[in-house]
């Protein structure tokens, strides 16, 4: 193979002993079994602590190894605590790598599936080439796209031997049935078309290049920074339907309202400050006098990956780390994808719009209307569309309800985003929206999606659909009373069938309409602020909507 595949193969390959790390003498003593340094911080790490201890329910024992594949999976284990599979696809207290793990995500909870050789509930059938798409591009088995919260756009630059030798050790281990839990993802992420979307744009499929003018350590550490180590996920600066690898590089980012430092060489604000040994120990125990103790999710990377790492890998890392250009801050850079004259407009319709209208205004087949060539949208004036920004539209057909999403917008923003849109994709219509009419309007859109209708929430006219709710005898008006944001999924979810059986043939926009009606003057006696109302509100009707489309769409 290529000269940089080589030079991308660890030691543990076997099969690079006349590749490129002859040239580096460290490499010399790496070793998947050199003995562990203790993990130093006693901190709270839940996941695989627990899960090492649990009883495992396997349906079978282990495969036993042929010898030739001894190697091979041994290299796959290490590889696999570089990419920490384990921290998402174990559960506390379940068995490693059997799944069931909830992820917040910007969609919603999302389960991890399992990924032991169970051919039932687990990966047991995946074909090579099936688990390579799976790290390489995100597409799981029947061609879905899978949510970028496994972090395959990191995954992508993995070697395609590095990939299958993965999967060897994760083939080597006990199956464990455990079928998948239910996510319980939001619209419109729910509908998993849309995802493609987002990845044809943002994506960059493509295995590791070697910078020609890097040394092979830089190039090794680059290779694993950049790759299984995914430090981009919770390092990076913009997560962008949760995919930070399209924005800052490395320049900080918050993950579960932890901080995750600046990594770039700047002296103030990245690791320059730190000496190599410094950043070599911190990464292999988590603490280090100069820098003090890992806490939050860099506590649980270091003891469930990097802490199982070879010096000279923590090396390479910590070499690549010191190469990286020095960034104060974070300047976005996305704009390539768009070609409108905008800029503000193009940042706002990102930022507020394009998880449901989809960056290229085509919207999402049957769930949200297409903004492109739409002729509400190029209108003689700019009403409407700010109107609709600002009021929020309740279901229609097929259609989702969209939330009032400018309520959360400066006037300048709505105003900015208006203009974009008439003017992105071809769309001819002029920019004359400006701040001054978006505030006058606003003043006046008065809907209960934005929770401004004057007179309060409006009244159900559906006779049989008031009739339902009203009825005590099968509990609906009771479950509704008593949403809240905690339990407001499983309600929904309990509500849906009654309502179905007792209004045979009503419409989904009916029910849509109807429940987030009959919740309004629930949630408008709560005492939380009128902004988390509104949010409530929302995420009611969202919920409404996406349980009827039904969750994990193709
Ligand atoms: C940050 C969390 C996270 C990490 C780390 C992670 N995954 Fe995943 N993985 C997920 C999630 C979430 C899904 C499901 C995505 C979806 O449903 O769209 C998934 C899906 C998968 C699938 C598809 C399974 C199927 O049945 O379709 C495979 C295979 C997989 N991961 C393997 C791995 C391997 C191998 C690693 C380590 C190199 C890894 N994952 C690391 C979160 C993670
Ligand atoms: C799951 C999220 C996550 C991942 C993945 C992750 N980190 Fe971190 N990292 C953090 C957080 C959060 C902190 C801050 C910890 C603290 O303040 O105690 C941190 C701190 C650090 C620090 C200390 C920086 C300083 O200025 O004190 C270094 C160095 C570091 N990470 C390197 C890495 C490297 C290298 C990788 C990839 C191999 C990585 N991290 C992967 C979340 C993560
Ligand atoms: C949560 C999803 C969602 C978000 C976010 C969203 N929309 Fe919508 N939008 C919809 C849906 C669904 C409809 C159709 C509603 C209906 O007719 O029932 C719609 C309708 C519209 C319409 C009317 C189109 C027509 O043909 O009548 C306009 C204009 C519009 N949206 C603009 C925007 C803009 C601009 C933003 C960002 C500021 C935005 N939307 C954000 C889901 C969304």
């Amino acid at each position: 193979m290529t000269e940089g595949r080589d030079m991308l193969r660890s030691e543990h390959s076997g099969a690079n002993d006349a590749g490129v790390f002859r040239s580096h003498p460290a490499t010399i003593s790496r070793s998947v079994s050199a003995p562990l340094l203790m993990l130093v911080v006693g901190l709270g790490l839940p996941g695989t602590v627990a899960a090492d201890q649990a009883p495992v329910q396997t349906s079978a024992t282990a495969a036993p190894v042929a010898s030739g594949q001894a190697g091979i999976v041994a290299r796959g284990k290490y590889l696999a605590d570089i990419g920490d599979c384990a921290a998402c696809h174990t559960a506390s207290n379940g068995p490693k790598f059997a799944g069931g793990q909830y992820m917040e995500t910007p969609f919603g909870p999302l389960s991890t599936p399992n990924i032991t050789p169970d051919k039932a509930t687990g990966i047991g059938d995946m074909t090579d080439d099936q688990f390579y798409r799976v790290l390489h591009e995100g597409i799981g088995k029947n061609g879905e796209h899978l949510y970028p919260a496994m972090p395959y756009p990191w995954y992508t630059k993995v070697t395609r031997d590095d990939v299958l030798a993965i999967k060897a050790y994760l083939f080597s281990l006990a199956p464990v049935h455990a079928p998948r839990k239910p996510s319980h993802i939001r619209f419109p992420f729910n509908i998993r078309a849309g995802l493609g979307v987002w990845d044809t744009l943002f994506l960059n499929v493509g295995t590791f290049k070697p910078d020609p003018k890097a040394s092979p350590e830089v190039n090794r550490g680059a290779y694993l920074v950049q790759g299984l180590g995914h430090c981009g996920e919770c390092h990076n600066s913009s997560r962008l339907l949760g995919n930070a690898q399209i924005a800052g590089r490395l320049q900080g980012g918050q993950i579960e309202n932890w901080y995750a430092p600046n990594l770039t060489s700047d002296v103030h604000t990245g690791i320059g400050k730190y000496t190599d040994q410094q950043l070599v120990t911190y990464l292999k125990t988590g603490t280090d006098p100069a820098m003090g103790v890992a806490a939050g999710p860099m506590a649980q990377t270091v003891h469930e990956s990097l802490h199982n790492l070879t010096d000279a890998d923590l090396q390479d890392i910590v070499a690549y780390l010191k190469s990286t250009p020095a960034e104060a801050s974070y300047h976005p850079s996305i704009r390539s994808a768009f070609t409108g004259s905008y800029p503000q407009g193009e940042e706002a319709y990102l930022t507020f719009c394009a998880s449901c209208h989809q960056p290229d205004g085509k919207g999402l087949a049957g769930a949200v209307p297409a903004l492109a060539g739409n002729g509400t949208v190029m209108g003689k004036g700019p009403e409407t569309v700010i109107r609709v920004v600002l009021g929020g539209i309740e279901a229609q057909g097929s259609y989702a309800p969209m939330p009032a999403i400018g309520v959360g917008m400066t006037d300048q923003q709505v105003a900015d985003v208006t203009n974009y849109v008439r003017q992105a994709w071809g769309n001819a219509a002029p920019p004359t929206a400006g701040g001054g009419e978006v505030g006058k309007l606003r003043n006046d859109t008065h809907t209960m999606l934005n929770f401004t209708r004057p007179g309060g929430c409006p009244e159900l006219v559906q006779p049989a659909l008031a009739k339902a709710i009203g009825d005590k005898s099968n509990g609906i008006g009771d479950a509704l009373r008593g949403v809240t944001p905690a339990n407001m999924f499983q309600t929904i979810s309990a509500i849906i069938p009654k309502i179905r059986e007792a209004v045979p043939g009503v419409q989904q926009a009916d029910i849509v309409n109807g429940l987030t009606i009959a919740y309004c003057p629930v949630v408008a006696a709560d005492t939380v602020p009128e902004a988390q109302k509104r949010t409530q509100l929302d995420e009611f009707a969202n919920l409404v909507y996406s349980q009827l489309v039904g969750n994990d769409q193709q």
